[in-house]
C-alpha cells in the first residue's frame, strides 16, 4: 500500500474475521516494526505472542475492571481515565456498571494477541522530575505498537493497542512471567478486521497546529 493511504486508514480494528494470522506474516509485520525509534535507540520492546485461549481469557477478565471505570466515566460525561479531572463516579458506581463487550472481548476474537512490554531499566524518562503525569517514556514503546498496526495494515490486517488491561500489570506480569521492571505498555488484538475503515474522525491540521506560540494563529499552510 502506499503509505499515505495507510497512515490515514489504519484504525483500531475491534472485530475480527476468523481468518488465520500466521506466524510467517507476523514475522514480517514484526520485522518492519522493530525499524521504530526509541530514546537512546535502546529497543526496550519485547513482544509475547499469544495464541493460547485460557491466557486469552485471562487478559480479556484483566480488561473488565477498568472497562467498567471507563464506561460509568463515560456514562458521567467525564474525562476517561484522566489525571487532571479525578474521576467522580464513586466505586459503587463502576461495580454496577456492566464492562462493554467492544472492549473486553478482542483478545478472544482475535486472531493472534501481542502483549507488548518495555524494559523500564533501558527507558529514559525525562519528564521524571515534573509534577505531572509521564508522558515521554511511553515514547519508547508507542511508535514501535504503531509500527506494528501500520505494517498490519499494509499486510491486511488490524488491530488496536488497548491499555485498559494495564491498571492490572501485576497480575499480567504474574500470568506471562513478566519480571517487575519490564511495563506492560499494550494488549493488542490483531487479525483480519471485519470491515475496513477509510473515513477516520480526526481533527483538521488548523484545529490543531499554530504558528510560533501557543496562542498564536491557526497553521494553514
Ligand atoms: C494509548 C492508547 C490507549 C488505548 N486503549 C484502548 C483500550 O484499552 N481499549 C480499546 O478498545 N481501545 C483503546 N485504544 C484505541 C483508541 O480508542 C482508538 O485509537 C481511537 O478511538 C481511534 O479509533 P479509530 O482509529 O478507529 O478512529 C487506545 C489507543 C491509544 C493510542
Amino acid at each position: 500500500m502506499e503509505l499515505y493511504d495507510v497512515m490515514r486508514t489504519t484504525f483500531a480494528a475491534r472485530d475480527f474475521t476468523a481468518d488465520s494470522l500466521p506466524d510467517a506474516t507476523l514475522l514480517k509485520i514484526l520485522e518492519a516494526a522493530r525499524f521504530a525509534p526509541s530514546g537512546g535507540n535502546r529497543q526496550g520492546w519485547s513482544v509475547i505472542v499469544v495464541r493460547d485461549q485460557k491466557t486469552r481469557e485471562a487478559l480479556s477478565a484483566l480488561t473488565a475492571p477498568a472497562a467498567k471505570r471507563h464506561a460509568a466515566q463515560a456514562q458521567n460525561g467525564e474525562n476517561l481515565w484522566n489525571t487532571i479531572d479525578r474521576p467522580r463516579v464513586d466505586a459503587a458506581a463502576i461495580e454496577r456498571t456492566p464492562a462493554p463487550v467492544r472492549l473486553i472481548e478482542p483478545p478472544l476474537k482475535a486472531a493472534v494477541v501481542l502483549v507488548i512490554c518495555v524494559d523500564l531499566k533501558v527507558v529514559a524518562s525525562t519528564d521524571q522530575e515534573l509534577d505531572r503525569v509521564g508522558v515521554i517514556s511511553g515514547a519508547s514503546i508507542y511508535p514501535f505498537a504503531w509500527n506494528i498496526l501500520l505494517a498490519a495494515r499494509h499486510e491486511g490486517f488490524g488491530g488496536t493497542i488497548t491499555t485498559l488491561a494495564v491498571s492490572q500489570e501485576p497480575k499480567i506480569q504474574q500470568l506471562l512471567g513478566i519480571p517487575p521492571h519490564v511495563a506492560v505498555a499494550a494488549i493488542m488484538p490483531l487479525g483480519r478486521p471485519v470491515r475496513q475503515l477509510t473515513r477516520l474522525k480526526r481533527k483538521p491540521v488548523a484545529e490543531f497546529a499554530r504558528h510560533e506560540r501557543w496562542d498564536g494563529r491557526p497553521f494553514t499552510g
